[in-house]
């Protein structure tokens, strides 16, 4: 039985991975934060039903004894690197804590991997913010970065030290360039959770407004449940390699909001309301990825259409505030 190992397992990806290398016939361990463990109910709400059959290990990503101390106790066939402070937003607030986590956590995890169990197979989870301000239309796996946020430079940072450590050890390191992906388990604070949920509320008289900032800004979505796939083949390949992950089609934030108000027969023009608050000191305008060679190599596609997604993140919202699925007596 092969040995898994996922830093961010209560993310959004974490949860989705985990469920899926547990289907494949994985021993699933993760690496969670100790103050996790004194509120589960709260801290673990998106792998709540699958803590029977998952081993958790408490450590810092700050900290590389403690990081030492996990893999000194454990051995594992694959790492999934996927712990980060992901919000692009709150990167320009706080550069220097991303930076830590980001940059330190991803050295201190290939280091200490290295040191002790160097034949272990390691994903980055990296990103399409790294393209930033876009060289090429589509990206693809040859386009230039040009990251437009603290954010997007630590996953350049991230990126290169993971190919470092391939180069430089002969390790079977790889980055996964993943474009947006969302779903129902996404945060609140990303921009289709947040209309996605604010719709559910707008819909039962909950709220009456949808606060945004860039509404043209464009980004090539996909679903979750599809990108974890990409991420396993990954590391089922003859060779290290990076790939791009991407649906290569690219839609405005106007054009989320417009569906995702469709879809309970509301007009979004009437409840979002545009604040400057929410623009970002440099944005990404943007992004539609080429998985081209995801295509070829892993065999990977996507599953889930734009619509589909927005569908599906709509139907849960509602359906959490309601316990009705949608249609019957949403409004
Ligand atoms: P997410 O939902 O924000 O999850 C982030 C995970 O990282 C959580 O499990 C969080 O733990 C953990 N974490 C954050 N800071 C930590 C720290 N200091 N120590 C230990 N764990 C820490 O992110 P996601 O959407 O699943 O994304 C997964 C990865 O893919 C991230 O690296 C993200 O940057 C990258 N990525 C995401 C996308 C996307 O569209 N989703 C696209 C490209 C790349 P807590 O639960 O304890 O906070
Ligand atoms: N979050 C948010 N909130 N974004 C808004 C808002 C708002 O109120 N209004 C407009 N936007 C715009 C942002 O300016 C951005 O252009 C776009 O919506 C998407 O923002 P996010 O959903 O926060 O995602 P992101 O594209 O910045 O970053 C996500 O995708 C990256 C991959 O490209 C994150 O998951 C990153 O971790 C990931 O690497």
């Amino acid at each position: 039985m092969k040995r898994a190992f996922i830093t961010g397992i209560t993310g959004q990806d974490g949860s989705y991975l985990a469920e899926h290398l547990l289907d494949l016939g994985y021993e699933v361990h993760g690496l969670v934060r100790r103050v996790a463990l004194e509120d589960p109910e709260r801290r673990f709400f998106r792998i709540k039903h699958l803590l029977d059959r998952i081993k958790l290990h408490p450590a810092s990503l700050e900290s590389y004894s403690s990081i030492f101390h996990v893999l000194t106790r454990e051995k594992f066939d694959e790492c999934y690197h996927l712990a980060a402070q992901s919000f692009v937003a709150e990167s320009f607030n706080d550069g220097f804590s991303t930076m830590n986590i980001n940059v330190n956590g991803t050295h201190h995890m290939l280091a200490a991997l290295h040191e002790l169990q160097p034949e272990c197979k390691f994903y980055f989870a990296g990103s399409s913010e790294m393209f930033g301000k876009v060289r090429d239309v589509p990206q693809n796996e040859t386009t230039p970065f040009h990251p437009r946020s603290p954010y997007g430079i630590s996953k350049v940072a991230g990126f290169e030290l993971t190919r470092n450590y391939r180069e430089a050890y002969g390790m079977f390191c790889v980055s996964g360039l993943l474009f947006n992906h969302e779903g129902p388990r996404r945060g609140f604070e990303f921009v289709t959770r947040k209309i996605s949920s604010t719709v559910a509320r707008i819909n039962l008289g909950l709220a009456s407004e949808l606060r945004l900032g860039n509404l043209e800004a464009k980004r090539d979505w996909g679903h979750a449940a599809d990108y974890v796939r990409a991420m396993h083949l990954m590391l089922q390949q003859p060779e290290a390699d990076d790939y791009v992950v991407a649906t290569g089609e690219t839609h405005s934030v106007r054009e989320f909001c417009e569906l995702a108000f469709a879809e309970v027969g509301l007009n979004y023009e009437k409840y979002v309301k545009l604040d400057e608050k929410l623009y970002r000191p440099a944005e990404v305008d943007m992004l539609v990825g080429d998985a081209g060679k995801a295509r070829r190599v892993l065999g990977w596609q996507p599953t889930y259409s734009f619509v589909d997604l927005i569908k599906e993140m709509v139907r849960k919202d509602v359906e959490a505030l309601t316990e009705t699925p949608l249609g019957v007596s949403a409004r």
